[in-house]
């Protein structure tokens, strides 16, 4: 009982004090849902919350706000597992082989775990952010940590965090796409809270984010979306959506449940919109109409006019990866939950996350 507590507790990025805290939180029972966040986790009743609504009338442009250098993003097998943690659906990556760095970020950034936040069936809306009031059908968000902070640390620094932000918007008239279908066919396995499975996708980030203008983003100071709601997050939505058939990611609203037993699926689970509080949002240069999103004078490499088919990649040979990126074999993809055990590796992998965690 207690392995599967600490491994519920381990694969919670975003779920910084589930399992460890008196107090759990949810998203759509009022006696534990985002109205009662600030009385069980002080942070969440903080100024500089997240997320916002993103009112484009209302941005500063900001010409230092240029294209991200992308590490890896371009490299196939970087994600080990994906997992039901109660609260969203995170993809897990190795252990420092995907970074990203410029794009206004103060250094390099390590990603971590990629989750989404969704509503009640394809045709309601599920996003986090807004833009102009609108909210999309399913935010994704990929959540780095700076490098150089222990990852327990990260969360103590305002600028420990970056989490780059994407809309996705649900369509019938669009062909299915082979690696975002990869990306939720696994889900009848992990359809209960602490549920992971090795992940069986072969596709990269960028095969997933590629369709997007990735120099066109806004930028805030924010927290992370969930308790416990710290003030660490460096925030980059996308202007531009990820356009998907509505049938590729059906099983977000069919498979994954906050308790199996009793049938409750989980659903809507995205934060409501907080106040900007004077807070300032930036546009990026690329979103500066005058310029047309070409270059001003800078000594910097200048890739914001970069295609967005063409991003920035680099692919690093990091540390001692195994063999996964060329020769990658899908795994069985047994379910794990509690002590049937994960293997020393995942632990290792999942270890960093564990101390985040109990560093509360
Ligand atoms: C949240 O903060 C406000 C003022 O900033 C305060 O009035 C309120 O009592 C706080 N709520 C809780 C639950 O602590
Ligand atoms: C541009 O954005 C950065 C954050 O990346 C901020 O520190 C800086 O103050 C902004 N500059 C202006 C002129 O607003
Ligand atoms: C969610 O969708 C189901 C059907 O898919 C419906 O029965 C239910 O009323 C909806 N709930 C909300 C809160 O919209
Ligand atoms: C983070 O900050 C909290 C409170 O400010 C402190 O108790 C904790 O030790 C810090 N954690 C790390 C890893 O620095
Ligand atoms: C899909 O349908 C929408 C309206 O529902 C339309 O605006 C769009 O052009 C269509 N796209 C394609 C590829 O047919
Ligand atoms: C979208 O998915 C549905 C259901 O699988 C399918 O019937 C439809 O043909 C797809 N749309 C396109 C344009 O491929
Ligand atoms: C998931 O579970 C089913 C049985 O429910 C099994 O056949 C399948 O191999 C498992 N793995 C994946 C990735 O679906
Ligand atoms: C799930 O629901 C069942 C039936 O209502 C209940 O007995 C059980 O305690 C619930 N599990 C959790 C983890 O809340
Ligand atoms: C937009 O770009 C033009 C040309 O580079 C520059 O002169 C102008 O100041 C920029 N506008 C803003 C609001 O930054
Ligand atoms: C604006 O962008 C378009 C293509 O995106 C380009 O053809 C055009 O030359 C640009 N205009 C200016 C004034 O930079
Ligand atoms: C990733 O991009 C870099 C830089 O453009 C390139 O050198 C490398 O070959 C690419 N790797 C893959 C697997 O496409
Ligand atoms: C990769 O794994 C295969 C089979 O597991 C092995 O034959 C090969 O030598 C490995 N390559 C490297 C570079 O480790």
């Amino acid at each position: 009982m207690e392995t599967i507590k600490v491994i519920t507790g381990i694969v919670s990025l975003i779920t910084l004090t589930h399992s460890l805290s008196h107090h759990e939180f949810c998203y759509q029972d009022p006696s534990c849902g985002p109205g009662m966040w600030v009385t069980y986790f002080p942070k969440c009743n903080g100024t500089h919350q997240s997320p916002i609504d993103i009112d484009t009338n209302s941005v500063q442009h900001n010409q230092s706000l240029r294209a991200f250098n992308f590490y890896n993003y371009n490299v196939t097998g970087t994600i080990t597992d994906i997992t039901n943690n109660g609260h969203t659906v995170g993809l897990y990556f190795e252990d420092g082989s995907v970074k990203i760095s410029a794009g206004g970020l103060n250094g390099h950034y390590f990603a971590k775990q990629l989750h989404f936040h969704w509503g009640n069936n394809s045709h309601s809306p599920g996003s986090e952010h807004t833009l102009n009031g609108k909210q999309y059908s399913i935010s994704m968000h990929i959540v780095h940590t700076k490098d150089g902070y222990p990852t327990a640390e990260a969360k103590n620094h305002s600028d420990g965090i970056a989490v780059l932000s994407f809309f996705i918007k649900l369509v019938d008239n669009k062909s299915e796409d082979a690696h975002w279908k990869s990306i939720f066919k696994p889900l009848k396995n992990i359809s209960e809270p602490g549920q992971s499975v090795p992940f069986p996708g072969r596709f990269s980030l960028m095969d997933l984010i590629s369709g997007v203008d990735l120099t066109k983003y806004y930028r805030y100071d924010g927290s992370l979306s969930s308790p416990g709601c710290d003030e660490a997050v460096v925030w980059t939505v996308f202007r531009e959506h990820i356009v998907l058939n509505a049938s590729v990611v059906e099983g977000l609203y069919h498979d994954i449940y906050v308790n199996k037993t009793d049938g409750k699926k989980l659903l809507n689970n995205f934060r409501p919109t907080m106040a900007r509080n004077g807070r300032a949002v930036w546009a990026s240069a690329a979103l500066n109409s005058t310029s047309n999103g070409t270059r001003v004078t800078t000594s910097e490499p200048d890739t914001s006019t970069r295609k967005a088919t063409q991003p920035k990649t680099t692919a690093t040979p990091y540390p001692p990866k195994p063999n996964t990126t060329s020769t990658y074999t899908p795994r069985t993809t047994t379910v794990r939950s509690g002590s049937s055990g994960l293997p020393l590796a995942r632990l290792s992998l999942l270890l960093p996350l564990a101390l985040f965690l109990l560093a509360r």
